[in-house]
Formats: C-alpha cells, structure tokens, sequence
C-alpha cells in the first residue's frame, strides 16, 4: 500500500520503508525523533519541472528554506539546479554543498547590507528586490564595490493564492513584493542608478497552492507589466514565476509540476513571450514528500474527552501544526494487530499547541514508532531548541543507502554559545 505524496514510501507487510529501508529500522539504530529523506523521491519531483522546461532557456532554483541541510542542496546542485536564498546564511551553505553562486537568487524582503555585499562578491546571478528603499541601498553597495547588482523586482500582482494566511504573499496586505501599479515607475528608477543592472521580473504569490488559476493570472499581470516595462525602455530578459506548488498531506490534489508549467508555457507563447527565459523557485513540491519524521510514542494517555498518544517530537521539532493548524498524515511504521482508536498526537512540549495531529485513528502502543508524512519541507528548517530540546538528527536514504546526513544535537551544543556570569 503507497501513502498519499509519496511512491516511496509503502508497507511492505506490517512495515513501513521508505525506498528499500524499513523505517523502524532506523530509529532502533539512529534514535528519536528522526528526518528521514530519500534522495529518489527529490529527483523524482525535480524531473517533471525539468522535463516541462527542456529545450526553453530555464532555471530551477530549489528555495533552500525548505530543507536547507548540505546533502539536500548537493543533490540538486548536482542535479543542476540553482538555488534561490533568503539569508547570506543560505548562501553560505549553497556554496558549502557545492552549488554554483552564478545560479543564486537571492530573495526576500530584508536583506542587510553586509549580506548584500557578500552575495555581490560571490557572483550570485541576481537580486529579487522588494522595495525601491532596498533597490537604492543596493545599488550603494555594488558601486562601492565598482560592481553592479543584477536585479529582478518582485512584484506583487495582487491576486488570492487561495491557500492559509500566513503563507499567502502575493495580496496588496502583504509585505512582499513592489505594488503593481508603481513597477513601471521603479522599473525606470532602477535603470538610472549607478550599481543596477536590471534583468528580470518576478512573482511569488504563496505557497501551498492547488490551483493553477491563481498562478494563471499572476502571469497575466506580470506579462502586462512585462510589455509595459519594455515600452518604457527597459529590456527584461527572464521571467521569475516563484515557488508555491502545493503537495498532498491529505487529500489535496494539486495540479503536476508538469500540468502546471505546461499551462503557463501554452499562456507564456499565446501571448507571444516564449523566447524569454523563465525561472522557478519550487522549495516544498520538490522535497516536502520525500521526507517523514519518526517519533516514538512514550506513553498513552486515554481520557474521558480526549486520548493523548504522547510521542517524543514535539512543536519544537515540527512547527507546521501548531503555528498554521497544518494537517500531517501520522502513521504507524508497524501494523500490528492493535485496533485503532482516536487520539490526539501531542508533544512534550510545555503548551497546548505543541500537537502534531489531533483525533487521529490510530493502533498504536507505547514503543511504537510513528511516521509523521510529508515532512520534508519546513520540518528541520523550522525546528527550535525549546524547552533545551536538541534538534532531530537527519538521514538521507537512497535504495538500501542510508547516510547520516545531520547528527542529534547534545545538550552540550545548546549551550556552548552562552557564559556564566563572573563568579
Ligand atoms: N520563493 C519565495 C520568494 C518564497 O518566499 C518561497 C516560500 C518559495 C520560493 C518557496 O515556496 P514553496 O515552493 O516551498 O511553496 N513555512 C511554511 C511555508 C512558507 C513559505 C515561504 N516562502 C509552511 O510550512 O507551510
């Protein structure tokens, strides 16, 4: 039996594996609460957009805030990809994997000017800029380097991505993106300044979308506005048309990478702009069902209102439920022959949001192991030290391969940072 997202992942009998691994297999010799991602299900889901794109000028640049450990960046480095970055941090480990700066983006909407200056002298192939205030900050800092800054602006197309609030970016209340009817203008600014080098456009609408529609008419305001910036005399030469594909954690079922940019592509030629070279950045669609987290259950805890199945991650391990009421598939690695009942599955952690699922059926014991699904992407990332809890270690698994691709933080490592007071 596959479960939802992942041909990866399957019981074989009672046992759950994730390519040829038997996942409980991994926590008797790697402990918990543990990453687990397959390297086979990254390419997998990097190979549709691939092939969508091929014989178009493209970049494929993975939002390294998905999953940001050195082995995941490697494997699509080496898979071709770029990277598109939020933090000069991000950068550093793109390029500690081995990635290519010359196929670096750089995102976001706060970048400081150290970080500006450190992606500039590492080549990185363009800035997405947010707000003219940075555009001007930025243009200081590459002159003062006798550089100049490539630049693509984020425009905010003002259209529902249609997914949860928090992870909606492309509406006017958002604090993403230039409005769409000052682009023209900013766009002729950015011309006139010392240490810009205009090259792009782009969007962002959201993330976690399962429609092609919204991104449909985000690529129709940022093709008008595409004829309009190039009417007013400056050449764009790529289009940047975001991340947000969504996947399925439960029953979603969101457009295929190849559904989705084939749709784009038919719109992009029709309206005759098929020779400009387009740029994605997918973070979650490509690594956010190739990964699970596993956690084993301490103690059961039935009750008259409510059953708590009390497990060893917890909020600080995966943020997703707790801060978007997010819901994960939960099951157990070992079918065994306990009938289910209906749980909520709930952390450690001191606070009444720390629940990884809640009124779940479930057959599960004490000592069992769960998989927590889909938890590649925006799981390690996002993951804290509360409650001085060390982070998960982290395996990548290909066939029968099993790397340890991150180690269990100690006790030690959480405090290594911090001083004592003067006696
Ligand atoms: N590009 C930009 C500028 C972004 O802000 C993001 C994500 C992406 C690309 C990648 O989007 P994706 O393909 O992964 O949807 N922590 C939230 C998701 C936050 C997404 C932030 N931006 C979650 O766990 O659902």
């Amino acid at each position: 039996m596959t479960l939802p997202g992942s041909p990866f992942l399957a019981y074989r009998g009672p046992d759950l594996f994730l390519d040829e691994v038997r996942l409980s297999d991994l926590v008797r010799q790697h402990g918990s609460p543990l990453y687990v991602y397959s390297r086979r299900a990254m390419l997998a889901a990097l190979a549709p957009y691939q092939h969508a794109l091929s014989g178009r000028a493209h970049l494929v640049c993975y939002a390294v805030k998905a999953n940001s450990n050195l082995a995941v960046l490697q494997t699509f480095a080496q898979a071709g990809c770029g990277f598109d970055i939020v933090s000069s941090g991000e950068l550093a480990r793109v390029l500690a994997a081995g990635g290519d700066p010359s196929k670096v983006i750089f995102s976001g909407v706060g970048k400081t000017r150290a970080e500006m200056r450190e992606a500039i002298e590492a080549g990185v192939r363009c800035f997405n800029v947010e707000s003219t205030a940075e555009m001007e900050v930025l243009s200081e800092v590459a002159a003062s380097l006798q550089s100049k800054a490539r630049v693509s602006l984020r425009v905010n197309p003002d259209v529902d991505a249609g997914t949860h609030p928090y992870i909606s970016t492309g509406l006017k209340g958002n604090k993403f993106g230039i409005a769409h009817e000052l682009a023209v203008e900013t766009y002729r600014r950015a011309a006139t300044l010392p240490g810009i080098e205009v090259v792009g456009i782009d969007c962002h609408i959201g993330s976690q979308i399962t429609e092609v529609s919204p991104y449909l008419d985000a690529l129709d305001r940022v093709l008008d506005l595409v004829e309009a910036i190039e009417a007013a005399g400056v050449p764009i030469h790529h289009m940047d048309l975001g991340g947000g594909l969504g996947i399925t954690y439960t029953d979603e079922t969101p457009p295929t990478a190849d559904e989705l940019i084939g749709r784009l592509l038919e719109r992009i030629d029709a309206r005759g702009h098929g020779q400009r070279e387009l740029v994605f950045e997918p973070g979650r669609s490509l690594v956010g069902n190739a990964g699970v987290l596993l956690t084993e259950v301490l103690f059961l805890k039935p009750g008259e209102q409510k059953s708590f199945c009390v497990v060893d991650a917890g909020m600080n391990d995966l943020m997703r439920p707790a801060l978007y009421e997010a819901y994960m598939g939960i099951v157990n690695t070992h079918q065994g022959d306990t009938t289910a009942q209906v749980w909520d599955v709930v952390g450690p952690v001191c606070e009444s949001g720390d629940w990884l699922g809640r009124d779940r059926a479930l057959a599960v014991q004490a000592g069992d192991v769960l998989a927590v699904l889909s938890a590649g992407a925006y799981g390690m990332t996002m993951a804290s030290n509360y409650n001085t809890r060390g982070r998960a270690a982290e395996l990548m698994v290909d066939g029968h391969q099993v790397w340890v691709i991150r180690e269990r933080e100690t006790v030690t490592d959480l405090f290594k940072l911090e001083h004592r007071l003067p006696a």
